[in-house]
């Protein structure tokens, strides 16, 4: 087993986040909206690291080594679940995964209740996904590990926007300055939020593209662009983002019909064309094929889709190795989730 050197070597060629090695200020990975531009840039170089190991044929690390890590997911998720899995394991980690279907929680226990039976086996890092915006938030407050937030509700998804803005310095070598359009249901989207977070921070132009029914309210006031229209949106971007249709988290009608929607929103090869040649072209998974992409453009030259799915676990395991550096270290764990004179 062979470990990664643990200081990170900055794209920026900047020394270190700070004399501790720490990359990120707080316990917590619940929001992009609660960290820095640094911590941002930390973490992406980090990353970076990370894609190298993982294209290597020995993966093993031992930073987890003795940590328990606990994927709590009460939404159905593939790639997310087994991606933060397969980081943890890398990693060195204990990990294991509770889905909702066989947990309790199916027999009537809260989301509390369900922290707290397994916050007695003190995990060290707890993965959290909830239907309800906040509640990896709530969790975060009553438990003594670590909590990342692996999409709650409509709020926020970092992890994704961190691994689509590793995807895009990758193939862009930078994001100020960059011109990149968010399209479709951007209303009952965390992804879109934590991307509109991250992208703003970072100096992005940020356009929206969404009819009028699936834009939230208000959401100028985050420093983005708004187009009801893909032909004006997608003139002369960098990267143009596709959104699935969340028809699970709609309560009426948001849109006439699939057909129509793809009519108007759905991308395909005259309406990426608008964008800059060689556009990028992105999607967080699952696809709607035909719905929202074109089948050919998602496996297309410009795609990279797959792409992001390997920088995934990349960033996974750049996140569980920055929280891992904030955990108590001492001898024993007394479990008050205190770290003050362990680092
Ligand atoms: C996203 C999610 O769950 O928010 N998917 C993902 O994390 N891969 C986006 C979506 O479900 O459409």
């Amino acid at each position: 087993m062979t470990d990664i050197k643990k200081a990170p070597k900055t794209l920026s060629g900047n020394a270190p986040f700070n004399e501790n090695n720490q990359i990120l200020k707080g316990r917590h990975l619940l929001a992009i909206e609660d960290i820095s531009v640094a911590e941002i840039s930390a973490l992406l170089d980090l990353s970076n690291q990370y894609v190298d190991l993982n294209r290597q044929i020995e993966k093993k690390q031992s930073i987890l080594h003795g940590r328990t890590h606990i994927n709590l997911f009460f939404e159905a998720s593939t790639r997310t679940q087994s991606s933060f899995e397969l980081a943890g394991k890398r990693l060195g980690a204990d990990v294991m995964n509770m889905s909702v279907t066989t947990s309790s929680v199916s027999k009537g226990e809260t989301l509390l209740d369900t922290a707290m039976t397994l916050n007695a086996m003190h995990p060290d890092i707890l993965v959290v996904r909830h239907h309800a915006s906040g509640a990896a938030e709530l969790l975060a407050q009553k438990v003594s590990g670590a909590v990342v937030n692996a999409g709650d509700g409509q709020h926020e998804h970092p992890t994704q926007a961190l691994l689509d803005a590793l995807t895009i310095t990758r193939h862009l070598g930078k994001l100020e300055g960059l011109k990149i359009a968010i399209c479709g249901d951007i209303k009952h989207s965390r992804v879109a939020r934590s991307n509109i977070n991250l992208l703003a921070k970072m100096g992005v132009e940020v356009r929206l593209i969404a009819p009028y029914s699936l834009l939230p309210s208000g959401i100028e006031r985050l420093g983005v662009e708004v187009f009801t229209s893909m032909e004006k949106g997608l003139q002369d971007v960098d990267v143009v983002m596709m959104l699935r249709l969340q028809l699970e988290r709609m309560d009426g009608s948001f849109i006439p019909s699939a057909r129509e929607f793809y009519h108007f929103y759905g991308l395909d090869d005259n309406k990426l064309a608008l964008a800059k040649p060689n556009a990028l072209v992105m999607h967080p998974g699952p696809m709607n094929r035909g719905v929202e992409i074109h089948s050919s453009i998602a496996d297309g030259p410009q795609s990279v889709i797959q792409e992001q799915v390997e920088m995934g676990v990349a960033v996974r395991m750049a996140v569980l190795d920055a929280l891992a550096r904030n955990l108590p270290s001492g001898p024993c764990y007394d479990g008050s989730g205190s770290n003050e004179g362990h680092i």
